[in-house]
């Protein structure tokens, strides 16, 4: 077998700071454009559904990345826990990133609101072939909702652990991901 890599792939980090800007983008312009009081909601959800379906191609590419290229080992003195802890955040994350976008797009997909999704202001989103009824709507807006709050949960593990692996434990962890090449 190939031995594992010192860092991540050059591809692997421009993929994973890409998408989690795009993803921070879009988790907090799906929290704004659902409230009252905010202004320019509709042109809010057209980038919010513009956004997610750059992250659902982007995804696609990353996770066939990640399936071709050997990611570096985590250090020898590493935990089994954390090890599990680790490899269980980044799959469900691959997951949320595919699952997620399928979800708002079958959501909008369902729905009989003759709202066109007009993907950068200029492409047609055509429909996915799912029922058009309120129960479908409801229940693909209701497992879109508890995505959200699980993406939230594994994002603040996820930067709590990279954060403890640079400040507490040293480990240089965060360098294997960083766009500067040391
Ligand atoms: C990874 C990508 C995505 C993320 C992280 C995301 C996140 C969110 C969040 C946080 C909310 C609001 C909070 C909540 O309802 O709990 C929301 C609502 C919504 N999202 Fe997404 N979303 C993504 C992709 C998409 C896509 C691709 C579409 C459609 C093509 C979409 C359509 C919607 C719609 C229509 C709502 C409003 C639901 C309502 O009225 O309650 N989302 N999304
Ligand atoms: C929504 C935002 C984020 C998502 C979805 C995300 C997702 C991921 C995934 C899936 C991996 C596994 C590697 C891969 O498959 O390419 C990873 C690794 C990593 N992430 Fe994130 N990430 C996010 C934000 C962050 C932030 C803000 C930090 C730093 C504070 C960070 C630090 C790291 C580090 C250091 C690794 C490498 C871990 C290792 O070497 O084993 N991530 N991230």
């Amino acid at each position: 077998m190939s031995q594992a890599p010192a860092r991540y792939t050059r591809v692997a980090v421009l993929f994973h700071w890409a998408l989690a800007a795009l993803l921070i983008g879009t988790f907090i312009g799906g929290e704004l454009m659902v409230r009252e009081w905010v202004p320019n909601r509709f042109t809010l959800y057209q980038w919010h559904k513009t956004f997610g379906i750059l992250i659902l191609v982007l995804s696609a590419g990353r996770l066939l990345w990640r399936l071709s290229h050997k990611p570096p080992a985590l250090p020898g003195d590493t935990p089994a826990w954390q090890r599990a802890a680790s490899h269980g955040t980044h799959w469900a994350f691959y997951v949320l990133m595919i699952s997620m976008p399928l979800l708002g797009w079958a959501m909008v997909s369902a729905s009989s609101l003759p709202v066109p999704t007009e993907l950068f202001g200029v492409i047609p989103l055509p429909d996915l072939p799912v029922a058009e009824s309120e129960a479908a709507e409801q229940r693909f807006k209701d497992w879109h909702h508890t995505g959200a709050k699980i993406f939230f949960a594994l994002f603040l593990l996820h930067v709590g652990a990279a954060l403890w692996h640079h400040f507490g434990k040293r480990d240089g962890l965060l360098s294997r991901m960083s766009l500067r090449r040391r």
